[in-house]
């Protein structure tokens, strides 16, 4: 079992790594908190695969779970429905010492946390991921947040979760387009701080390029990664996140480096009201654009924001969907940043493995790489 320590002024708690561990999830929390009562929060797609296992563990270990299940998708991340939840945690008899259980995704991770983080002025909290994304990103480093009518996750807090238990076995249910939109989200701490991972994940690419060749019709190689080599690359970007998260946890400074392809990749999804995009895919795109939008600027050298470009391909991120203009783009980056009260600042590959901050850059080159990726020359 891996076991990475996550640091921060709230706390200090663990990330769990291991195939099989939902099994354990009542011996695991018990080791760390009382048995209580527990509202296990999921969605209905993970619900038949999951909760009952992990109920059932809960029960074992002497907690008393209640388990809600949630449509599932980014208008679960609401006010409503954390009002909905206060309620049956109320009549569930839930207290300050109980526990509030994230069984799914980052919509149920970022839910249950902020229910987590505000019932009765906050008790604790466990994550257990069950996407891609939700492993090696949303699941650690605490931001916990609902949406709201005028925008994504601008409601929330920082609010450290008590243990985070990862199950890779989870991911063998995981449509193979939320693996490789959660997979983006991972190769990006390659491009920010780990040339070797980045490496790992090029060197990987290319011999499942090859194998590719021979087995005609199948998706993107990534999806053929076997389990300790996935288990390897998802060990790394709990350090990582880990690492960045303990020597910024709030976001002053350091911690914007997770934000590389987010400027982008947030316009992408804003411009298209959210339903073309998985997020991850837009972090794939906007991470492409921001390595081109790099080397026009001369801050990164052609070859490397080539071989960004060619990896990230690899994960089948979507062409533009016709109608998205690159006024629409523009537009979107610009509101979005407004409405953040600040300039458009882009986190920019320097190097593979280190990035640099560029605030308003010309706008005629933003506009440039965006028309590219539009007429579909970056795919
Ligand atoms: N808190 C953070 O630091 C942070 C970081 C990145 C993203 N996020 C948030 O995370 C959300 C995206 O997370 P996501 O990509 O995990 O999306 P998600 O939670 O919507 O899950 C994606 C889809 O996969 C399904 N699913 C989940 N696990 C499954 C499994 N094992 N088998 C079968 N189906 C499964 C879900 O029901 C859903 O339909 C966004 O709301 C984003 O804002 C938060």
């Amino acid at each position: 079992m891996i076991k990475v320590e996550i640091k921060t002024t709230q706390n200090r708690y663990p990330v769990y790594l291991q195939k099989g561990i939902l099994e354990l999830t009542g011996r695991m929390i018990k080791r760390y908190l009382s048995p209580c009562p527990v509202l296990l929060i999921t969605d209905k797609n993970v619900s038949g695969h999951y909760a009952e296992i992990c109920r059932q563990s809960l029960l074992r270990e002497g907690f008393k779970p209640s388990t809600v299940v949630l449509e599932g998708g980014e208008k679960d991340k609401s006010l409503q429905s954390a009002f909905k939840l206060y309620g049956i945690a109320l009549k569930e008899g839930l207290d300050r010492k109980s526990v509030v259980l994230a069984l799914g995704g980052g919509v149920i991770g970022d839910l249950a946390g902020f229910v987590a983080s505000t019932y009765m002025r906050g008790i604790p909290f466990v994550q257990v991921p069950t996407t891609l994304l939700a492993m090696v990103d949303s699941s650690v480093g605490g931001k916990v947040a609902v949406n709201h009518p005028r925008g994504k996750n601008l409601i929330g807090l920082f609010y450290q979760p008590s243990l985070v238990l990862a199950d890779m076995d989870t991911l063998k249910t995981l449509p193979p387009r939320e693996f490789l939109a959660g997979l983006a989200e991972l190769i990006k701490y390659g491009i920010i701080v780990d040339k070797t991972l980045f490496q790992q994940f090029e060197h990987f690419a290319q011999i499942s390029g090859k194998q590719q060749q021979r087995e005609q019709g199948k998706e993107s190689g990534f999806l053929q990664l076997d389990n300790s080599t996935l288990l390897k690359f998802i060990t790394k970007a709990v350090l990582i996140k880990g690492k960045v998260v303990s020597m910024d946890e709030k976001e002053n400074g350091l911690r914007r480096i997770l934000n590389l392809g987010h400027t982008f990749g947030h316009a992408l999804e804003l411009a298209t009201a959210y339903e073309y995009y998985l997020h991850g895919e837009a972090v794939a795109v906007g991470m492409m654009l921001a390595a081109n939008l790099a080397a026009k600027l001369q801050m990164l050298g052609e070859k490397d924001a080539g071989r960004i470009s060619a990896l990230l391909f690899h994960l089948n991120p979507p062409a533009p969907p016709a109608g998205l203009t690159a006024k629409m783009v523009l537009n979107a980056l610009i509101s979005d940043k407004k409405k953040e009260g600040e300039e458009l600042v882009f986190i920019l590959p320097a190097t593979i493995g280190k990035t640099v901050v560029c605030k308003s850059p010309p706008m005629e080159q933003v506009e440039s790489v965006v028309k590219k990726y539009l007429n579909n020359h970056f795919l």
